[in-house]
């Protein structure tokens, strides 16, 4: 599998922190915002990453993770003009991921407790068509939204509804595959005027193609301020129980 890390988007739900700077280089506790997806890619043993950069201080982030070998990852990045929505930045990527099978990490979103290697294992093996992973949240209303018939699985997902159909959303974790850059070549804008990755996952719904486990660890997104201080609560409770991993060294300079 390759891994495909967005951090792109404009982040104006998080002003004044963002107008000057990328809001994936914000601090999570011990480290910067965009760690967390990578450390989640290379926990999965993923090594071929693509970064797509967009909005501001995009020069930073080529400094800040360089080539990626402190991760073990070897990066390449690709430059998102505009925020025209979660899956116009994936289909940036189709020549980088080839023929392979990849994993989308949204460069906000933190998952720690459950490896993903496992979830990934059984999506390549099962022959779904795509993935994501559902966690309940209190506000649903924020997010995708999933609709479930009686027996829990899901009928469709909804972006934002004013009234949501359940409390389980589709986290920043997408497992696709090639044949997604033809659905996302076919999708029309929705009404806030993005390419919306709720709508690739529903393509996949009919004929039950759609791997939609719940996830059983913590997440976490960081895209608001109350959801960027619970992120930094996260992880400074993985931290005291001994489970927030650090390189024996910080990497001073990407360079090195
Ligand atoms: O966090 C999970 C949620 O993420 C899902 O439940 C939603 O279905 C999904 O649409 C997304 O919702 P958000 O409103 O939180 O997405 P946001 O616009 O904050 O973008 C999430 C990340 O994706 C962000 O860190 C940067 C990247 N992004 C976003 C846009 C709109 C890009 O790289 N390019 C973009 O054009």
């Amino acid at each position: 599998m390759k891994g495909l890390v967005l951090a792109g988007g404009t982040a104006t739900r998080l002003f004044p922190l963002t107008i000057v700077t990328n809001k994936h280089l914000l601090p999570i506790y011990d480290r910067p915002m965009i760690y967390y997806p990578l450390e989640t890619l290379a926990g999965m043993g993923i090594r071929e990453v693509m970064v797509i950069v967009g909005g501001k201080s995009v020069g930073d982030i080529v400094e800040l993770l360089g080539d990626g070998r402190h991760f073990g990852l070897e990066l390449t990045y690709r430059y998102q003009r505009g925020a025209l929505g979660i899956a116009h930045a994936i289909g940036l990527a189709r020549d980088f991921i080839g023929d392979d099978a990849f994993c989308v990490v949204l460069g906000d979103n933190i998952l720690r407790g459950e490896p993903l290697e496992p979830l990934a294992s059984q999506f390549e093996g099962g022959g779904w068509g795509a993935g994501t992973l559902l966690y309940r949240v209190p506000d649903p209303e924020r997010f995708g939204v999933a609709e479930l018939d009686a027996d829990g699985r899901v009928l469709g997902f909804e972006e934002k509804p004013k009234v949501p159909k359940s409390d389980l959303i589709p986290i920043g974790v997408y497992f696709l595959r090639p044949d997604a850059f033809d659905v996302i070549a076919h999708l029309a804008p929705s009404g806030r005027g993005e390419f919306e990755i709720t709508d690739v996952l529903n393509h996949y719904i009919p004929g039950k193609r759609l791997f939609a486990p719940v996830y059983e660890g913590h997440w976490a997104d960081a895209g608001t301020v109350p959801s960027l201080l619970r992120a930094a609560e996260l992880a400074e409770a993985d931290d005291k129980a001994g489970r927030l991993e650090r390189p024996v060294e910080w990497p001073r300079d990407p360079r090195d």
